[in-house]
């Protein structure tokens, strides 16, 4: 049971519904506020509330919210309700009578909540608890002061100030309609109560739904005490129905996030342009730089640097890690003192060992680099794992795929490789290996062997010079093509040239005989 949790209170989070103003394929509760599918915060307050003791309506898309409820992580267990036709919010909550009938307890009353508000605070709702049982209320409702008040059930209040019902926007009248307060959609009502008066209710409106908001009638009727918390920041009431609405919460959830993380200690260059899902955790002392997106379950250690326009998700950062600017990590692991960037792209798999460095337009997937390891310049590592201690070459590439699979590259401790090498997967680099630059790697190599793979080079003097008169004499075509240059002196001097058509590609640079006999030398 969660701290502060009543033993006697049930709790009911509704999230049914599909949510057609959000236009959306997606049921409205599942699309993510920081990170986080909406009704996830209100199944965080029930639990707060009522521990163990949730029920939670599901209907249209159920398995996916179902699936959101269970990856949220170890939390305590809801009992799913299922609502097979959305036909209100009153119908919703009546689903759950059975549930709660089983666990075989009273219960004093029920905090209930929809499951797009997710703004709403813990100490809130504990407060409405606190008015709803003060003051001996049969319904104790949360409303909120709005200057467009278009879309809510509006409070509607005798002249003494108490309330007479709530009527939705659309059954309003005009009159009704100019009430600026609004009812946010979280209520505590008493146990003997709810499910009796919730019997009671007609699909009398509009809509043709049952209202759970119709309870508040019900209760005024039977001379029955209902109480009212108005929230001091309206904000907090919103309910999520619009797309627009949907970017105003986010943008209120990460302003008290990163609030949150710069009383923790962490330094936020420009919290306006910091991204930081709900799960995240952040160490004392890092330095988030602006425009920085941080993702997921991301958990970052102390002192790190992230610099500007970043992306991390989902991944483990350890202490003293550098990411330079314009970097997109996801699902990787880095351990302390690691550097990576700028322009670096670690993808899921990518694991840094403690020290080890990834520099510029350098590329990771399923990738382990050693401790103390470097991969500095452009490079590709695929399917790969590096021992410590070892020096990857600029433009190293691992060809890890066939056109059909996908092979392993394992290079042990204290390799060098040099720069433009390939390693043409499966293959295995033995401890202490040095690869020669330009090598492609086809066979694996054993420890402590020199791997060099790559064509003779062969020097043609004076070739550059000659080719560069030709190439200043425009049309001309060099006259010591074919069979014209006869000594080694003939092909140093500068060509003489004639006035002839356009030469072919081919007969622009002619190959003196040194080079054809050289050609075929080597097949
Ligand atoms: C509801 C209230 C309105 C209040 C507003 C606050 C009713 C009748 N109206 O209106 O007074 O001002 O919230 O945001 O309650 N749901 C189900 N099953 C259903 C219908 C809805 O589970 O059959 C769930 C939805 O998934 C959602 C919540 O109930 O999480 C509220 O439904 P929604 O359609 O958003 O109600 P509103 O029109 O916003
Ligand atoms: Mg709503």
């Amino acid at each position: 049971m969660s701290r502060g949790a009543s033993k006697d209170l049930g709790a009911i989070v509704m999230a049914a519904g599909l949510g057609k103003r959000m236009k959306s394929k997606l049921a409205k509760v599942l699309h993510p506020v920081a990170g986080r599918p909406m009704v996830l915060y209100a199944v965080d307050l029930a639990h707060r509330m009522a521990g163990e003791c949730v029920a939670v309506v599901v209907g249209y898309q159920g398995k996916g919210v179902c699936a959101a409820l269970e990856a949220s992580g170890p939390r305590q267990s809801v009992m799913i309700v299922e609502q097979a036709q959305q036909l209100g919010t009153g119908h919703a909550v009546q689903q759950t009578r059975d549930v709660f009938k089983r666990l075989g307890k009273a219960l004093a009353a029920y905090v209930i909540l929809n499951g797009d508000t997710p703004l709403l605070r813990a100490e809130t709702v504990e407060a409405l608890l606190r008015l709803h049982r003060d003051e001996r209320a049969v319904v104790t409702l949360l409303t909120a002061t709005l200057d467009d008040s278009a879309g809510y059930g509006h409070v509607v209040r005798a002249q003494d100030g108490s309330v007479q019902k709530i009527v939705e926007d659309k059954d309003a009248t005009a009159t009704e309609k100019q009430s600026r307060e609004i009812n946010v959609g979280t209520y505590v009502v008493d146990g003997p109560f709810l499910f009796e008066a919730l019997a009671t209710v007609q699909p009398t409106n509009a809509q043709g739904e049952y209202y759970l908001t119709d309870l508040v009638g019900v209760a005024v009727e039977r001379g029955m005490r209902v109480s009212t918390l108005t929230l001091a920041d309206a904000n907090e009431g919103m309910g999520i129905n619009t797309r627009e609405q949907l970017a105003q919460a986010e943008r209120t959830i990460r302003r008290r996030i990163c609030a949150q993380w710069m009383a923790e200690g962490v330094t936020l260059r420009d919290p306006a342009t910091t991204v930081i899902d709900a799960g995240v955790a952040i160490g004392r002392d890092t330095v988030i730089h602006p425009d920085v997106t941080l993702e997921g379950c991301t958990a970052i250690g102390e002192d790190c640097i992230i610099r500007s326009r970043t992306r991390i998700s989902d991944s483990r950062i350890g202490h003293r890690v550098v990411v330079q600017d314009q970097c997109v990590i996801r699902e990787a692991t880095l351990e302390d003192d690691t550097a990576v960037g700028p322009f670096a792209h670690l993808r899921p798999g990518a694991v840094l060992r403690r020290a080890a460095k990834v520099g510029n337009f350098v590329e990771m997937k399923k990738a382990e680099l050693g401790e103390g390891s470097k991969a500095n310049h452009l490079t590709y590592l695929g399917d790969a794992t590096i021992g410590k201690g070892v020096n990857i070459g600029a433009g190293t590439i691992t060809c890890n795929y066939d056109g059909r699979k996908k092979h392993e590259t394992v290079i042990g401790n204290d390799v060098f490789v040099g720069s433009d090498v390939q390693f043409i997967a499966p293959v295995t680099v033995g401890t202490g290996a040095v690869i020669a630059a330009g090598t492609t790697v086809t066979s694996s190599v054993p420890q402590d062997t020199l791997a060099i793979a790559r064509t003779q080079q062969v020097n043609h003097p004076g070739w550059a010079a000659r080719r560069r008169a030709v190439l200043a004499g425009g049309v001309r075509k060099a006259v010591f093509g074919k069979g014209q240059a006869k000594s080694e002196r003939d092909m140093r001097r500068a060509p003489r040239v004639t006035r002839t058509q356009t030469p072919s590609a081919k007969k622009k640079f002619p190959v003196s005989r040194t080079q054809k006999t050289e050609k075929r030398r080597r097949g």
